[in-house]
């Protein structure tokens, strides 16, 4: 009896082997397994589903912001000087709510997230602390009124100074609290016609930053309450149950199957993933370009491939951000589609290699880039006369595959907010300063695979190596994902 037992399982053992060295001779795996199929797919029986629902660990949200520390000498035409303060910290919680299954094996959801101060991880920086930054919604209203109506600007200024009342300068003092989340007011109530534009342009498209106040006579400007307060999307989302290789893929965005906003099909694609779920990497094909669909931005994007490696003692893939996502039309000529309106006299409606004109998706002329303007062209840089240092290291945005599963074992996406700081002789306030390409501040959004070991965690082993056979691995990526279990 015994003994049979044993000669199967030398059969058995024998048979993996060979399975084994097959797989090795053939790359991993032409064919993806259908047990790891069955455990990434979006499906109520898969160990991955309620994890990708309801994230078991925060992301880290960290803040940076550029305090200006000469903003007396910009007012009289000198170059801005920076200083970089940060992090501030916050735990970010993702949960899905799922509305449902639609056609063509898809799931319907909406993400709300949710973020918490980390004081701890902030160290001796606090939500009080008081910066000097540019006065994002007074200059977005002046861009958006010389837009509108040009040869008025002089007329609109005494309108805005009623509008920002104490307006000295274009700088604001403010509590990084109010900037990030609370909001800064901005008053609406007066009788100047010019105000009635402004504030009926606001009325009638309300920019996601700026929220109305309880008694209707003004908004609330903040960089980041609506993503406190609103959920995003709805999303559908391919499930991978019946082709794998097409799982995460958003195939539609609030019921539209194209982005509006850039009046253009290319342009308008929704490509990729949101971040949170890939197909498995067939190790004969491995893709040179990962997509990802960002609502925030209204535009997907993707990372090219650089290597492979290995991160918490797993293979992986490594894809970095490219500089042809965010090059200028000359570099790149499928970006220009993107270049939508004018955002400075001195630029035609394409920006510069590095920037990207948020206007058409944001409604107010909010232009983004990397940290530092990393990837983005010299000319930038030339503006400030200090606090201004791009470096790869710090102001990368990349991730790592997990080939098997397909799981992010480590993500880090990065995004810089500017607006133009614009030179207008006719309005006192902004008769001097340089006319540039102004930051406010930039964020940092981690996501972290909880690996063995690390607070929170049941289990203490360590992980199996790649050596140790990939029916080993992939079991290991996901009694990593599911032993941990992490929260309050
Ligand atoms: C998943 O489970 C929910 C309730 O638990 C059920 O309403 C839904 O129909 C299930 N979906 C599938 C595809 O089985
Ligand atoms: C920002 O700079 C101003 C001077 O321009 C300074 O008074 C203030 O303390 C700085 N804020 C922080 C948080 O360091
Ligand atoms: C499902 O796929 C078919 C064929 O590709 C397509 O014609 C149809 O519009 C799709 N349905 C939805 C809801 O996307
Ligand atoms: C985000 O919203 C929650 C309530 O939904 C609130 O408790 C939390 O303080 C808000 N976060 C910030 C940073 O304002
Ligand atoms: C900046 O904006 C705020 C609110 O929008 C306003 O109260 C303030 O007067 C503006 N200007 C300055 C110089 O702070
Ligand atoms: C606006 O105009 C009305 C009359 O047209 C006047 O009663 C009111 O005081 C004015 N308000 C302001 C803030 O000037
Ligand atoms: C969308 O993906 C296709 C390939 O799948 C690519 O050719 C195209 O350039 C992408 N579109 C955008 C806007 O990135
Ligand atoms: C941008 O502005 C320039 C002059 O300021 C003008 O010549 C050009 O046509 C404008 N482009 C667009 C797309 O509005
Ligand atoms: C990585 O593997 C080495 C050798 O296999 C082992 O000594 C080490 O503890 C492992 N590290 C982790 C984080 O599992």
């Amino acid at each position: 009896m015994l003994a049979k037992h044993m000669k199967v399982f030398f059969l058995a053992s024998l048979a993996a082997l060979v399975l084994a060295v097959i797989l090795a001779a053939w790359g991993f795996p032409r064919i993806v397994s259908k047990q790891i199929q069955k455990n990434v797919q979006l499906e109520n029986s898969s160990v991955m589903f309620e994890k990708w629902r309801k994230l078991p660990m925060p992301l880290t949200f960290k803040i940076y912001v550029f305090n200006v520390t000469n903003a007396e000498d910009i007012n009289s035409g000198a170059k801005p000087m920076l200083t970089e303060i940060g992090p501030y910290v916050y735990k970010e919680y993702r949960e899905r709510t799922i509305l449902g299954y639609g056609e063509n094996d898809t799931i319907r959801y909406t993400l709300k997230k949710t973020f918490i101060f980390d004081a701890e991880e902030s160290g001796p920086l606090t939500e009080n602390d008081e910066v000097v930054v540019i006065n994002f919604s007074y200059m977005a209203a002046i861009l958006a009124v010389q837009e509108m109506m040009p040869s008025l600007t002089t007329v609109v200024n005494q309108a805005l100074e009623e509008f920002f009342t104490d307006l000295k300068d274009p700088f604001m003092r403010i509590k990084v609290r109010d900037l990030f989340f609370d909001g800064i007011h901005v008053n609406c109530v007066g009788n100047h016609s010019a105000l009635g534009l402004v504030c009926g342009q606001l009325k009638s498209d309300t920019p996601p930053t700026m929220r109305p106040t309880e008694d209707g006579t003004g908004y609330y400007f903040s960089m980041f309450s609506h993503m406190n307060r609103t959920e995003s999307g709805p999303y559908d989302m391919v499930r991978g149950t019946e082709d794998i290789r097409e799982l995460g893929h958003v195939v539609a965005y609030k019921g539209e199957r194209s982005m509006s906003q850039w009046g253009d099909p290319y342009c308008g694609q929704l490509n990729g993933s949101d971040s949170s779920i890939f197909p498995p990497i067939d190790g004969g094909n491995v893709p040179q370009r990962l997509y990802i669909f960002e609502p925030e931005i209204c535009r997907s994007m993707f990372a090219t491939l650089v290597g492979k490696t290995t991160v918490f003692n797993m293979s992986a893939f490594h894809y970095s951000i490219s500089s042809d996502v965010l090059a200028a039309r000359s570099a790149n000529p499928n970006n220009k589609c993107y270049c939508r309106k004018n955002w400075s006299a001195n630029h035609d409606g394409c920006l510069l290699m590095g920037v990207m004109n948020l206007a058409p998706c944001q409604g107010a002329p909010a232009i983004a880039s990397l940290p530092h303007f990393y990837l983005a062209s010299e000319e930038l840089l030339q503006y400030f006369a200090s606090g201004i240092n791009p470096d790869k290291e710090k102001h990368d945005t990349y991730l790592y595959l997990e080939p098997v599963t397909g799981v992010v074992l480590k993500g880090l996406r990065r995004f810089q907010f500017n607006i133009e700081l614009r030179n207008i002789p006719e309005v006192p306030q902004l008769a001097k300063v340089p006319t540039g390409l102004f930051p406010l501040l930039w964020i940092e959004e981690l996501s972290k695979l909880p690996m063995y070991g690390t607070p929170g965690c049941r289990s203490s082993g360590q992980l199996p190596t790649r050596t140790a056979g990939w029916r080993k691995l992939h079991a290991g990526v996901l009694t990593a994902i599911v032993d941990c279990s992490f929260g309050e």
